[in-house]
């Protein structure tokens, strides 16, 4: 049996040490269609190191119209990061290092339940993890007492609120709550799969929820998502005979512009 004190507490977590003293920083971790925000005015970029590797990319910091952020593409600048590939763990030990006080993700999804059609937003509120090979945990040292942390909701419900919010107050119609499924990658699942998935509970899939999420929560960095729906999943709607990417990029081009305006609310907080 698991004893009370293997949870782990606040003052247990092996934080980074805080570099920066700054306002409320907030981080954004962009994927497929993000890679930058155009309306970013760029303050500086910093390459870092950490103790599990590179990150991504270099930090960006800037103001997105007054508010401070740190923006992160996941799979590095020119895109070359597969899902599989990205070191999460130097990702979140990054923008925590430099002082980030919130994440949030940006990722384009697969829409399997029937209200989630390509172009809709969602901010996701329960995860399936499918995922494996993965770094996905900084609790891994030998030799200390082992740690399981509670993940009962992944992602942290006052950062979704607040994008609930903001998207409101923009005038962008989001599904509040899905359950995503995240996927090893980098290929796309089959219609089976997407079958299997459905019969879980998914309602979107994609490839990089997890173990981004979890290892946010390792490190008490508040987490959430918006996630783009890119495509019908295998087999469903437009994909039955298969997905077109053509029309995914145009897809996407369109939604990022609906986010970036949730985003900027978002840091104006
Ligand atoms: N499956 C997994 N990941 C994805 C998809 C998908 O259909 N679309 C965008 N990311």
């Amino acid at each position: 049996m698991l004893s009370s004190d293997a949870f782990h507490g606040a003052q247990e977590v092996p934080v980074p040490g805080k570099m920066k003293e700054s306002e409320t920083l907030l981080a954004i971790i962009g994927g497929s269609g993000l890679t930058q925000l155009s309306t970013l005015e760029v303050l500086r970029r910093e390459v870092s190191r950490t103790p599990y590797g590179e990150p991504s990319g270099a930090l960006t910091f800037g103001r997105l119209l007054g508010g401070e952020v740190v923006f992160l593409a996941r799979h590095g600048y020119g895109h070359t990061i597969p899902p599989h590939r990205v070191n999460y763990r130097a990702n979140l030990w990054a923008l925590k290092a430099v002082g980030a006080e919130c994440v949030v993700s940006v990722a384009s999804v697969g829409g399997i339940r029937p209200d989630c059609v390509p172009g809709t937003l969602v901010v996701p509120d329960q995860i399936l993890d499918y995922t494996w090979g993965r770094a996905n945990t900084f609790f891994d040292a030998l030799h200390t007492s082992v740690r399981h942390i509670d993940f009962t909701h992944p992602y942290d419900e006052g950062m979704r609120r607040r994008i609930l919010d903001m998207a409101h107050e923009a005038g962008e119609e989001v599904i509040d709550g899905a359950v995503y499924a995240a996927t090893q990658g980098p290929r796309l699942e089959t219609a089976a799969e997407i079958d299997r998935l459905e019969r879980d509970g998914a309602d979107v899939v994609g490839m990089t929820g997890m173990p981004e999420a979890v290892l946010a929560r390792e490190l008490e960095l508040p987490y959430a998502a918006i996630n783009v729906v890119a495509n019908f999943a295998a087999g469903r709607g437009t994909s039955v005979q298969g997905i077109h990417f053509e029309r995914v990029e145009q897809v996407l081009q369109e939604a990022m512009l609906r986010v970036r305006n949730v985003l900027t609310r978002l840091c104006q907080q």
